[in-house]
């Protein structure tokens, strides 16, 4: 299984901040935010890893990261996400990378206490599809939110302004290869992007999408109150812990 690290966008939420960086090179406590991701991929042992940034700063990622030596990786992929077209748009990207291979999917503002090892190997065991991860939240107008009935995820609605469960999508998705016929289908959603929420329920309507509900904390880094939120998380427990 490979793994792609979205970390493009213009990070407008945290506009000046990432007025001269891109958002994931932000301090999240004591590293620099894209760490997190990358630590979280190889804990669930995937060390073939694709970035794809995007934005002004992309080189850092490279002066920063090199060949991942720091996490015990012997290289690092990267390509380049022109403009800000959405998750789905910057997953198009990793199309060559991820061949006819399974893929993780982390967007690379996305922090958790635990890690996924579990997740990662029932999806290599199942057969095709896709799987998400859910967590519940307090405040999930905010994410793409499922509903569920018993073992099946009868829907996802991205930014519900009346949410119909606590069951935030987080950023951690599984797909098979198919997913990047799907990407090309999509039309840009009222925000002007390519959503993952509407390739998530393409896989509900093929009957291949499965999930799991997240063990530990999880958090975004995409807006201030996220942002300190996710320091103070790593500061008071860490991150990317084993079970
Ligand atoms: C994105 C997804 C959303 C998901 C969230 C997790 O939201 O669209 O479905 O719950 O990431 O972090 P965005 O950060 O683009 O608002």
């Amino acid at each position: 299984m490979k793994g792609v690290i979205l970390a493009g966008g213009l990070g407008s939420r945290l506009r000046p901040l990432t007025e001269i960086t891109n958002k994931h090179l932000l301090p999240i406590y004591d590293k620099p935010m894209i760490y997190y991701p990358i630590q979280a991929l190889v804990n669930a042992g995937i060390d073939d890893i694709l970035i794809v940034t995007g934005g002004n700063n992309a080189g850092d990622f490279l002066r920063l990261l090199g060949n991942g030596a720091e996490f015990g990786l012997k290289h690092v992929n990267y390509t380049y996400q022109t403009g800000e077209g959405g998750i789905a748009d910057a997953l198009k990207l990793a199309e060559h990378f991820a061949g006819d291979d399974k893929i993780v999917v982390i967007l690379g503002d996305n922090i958790i206490e635990k890690n996924i090892a579990h997740a990662v190997r029932a999806f290599d065991e199942q057969e095709s599809g896709a799987k998400i991860l859910l967590k519940e939240v307090h405040d999930p107008e905010r994410f793409g939110v499922a509903s569920l009935d018993g073992d099946k995820v009868t829907k996802i609605v991205e930014k519900p302004k009346q949410p119909e469960s606590n069951l935030a999508v987080i950023g951690i998705y599984m797909y098979d290869s198919r997913v990047f016929e799907i990407a090309r289908t999509l039309k840009p959603s009222e925000r002007g992007e390519l959503e993952i929420t509407d390739v998530n329920n393409a896989y509900i309507e093929r009957g291949e999408l499965t999930y799991d509900v997240l063990d530990g904390w999880w958090t975004d880094a995409g807006t201030f109150e996220s942002l300190f939120r996710a320091s103070e998380l790593v500061r008071n427990g860490g991150a990317n812990l084993a079970d």
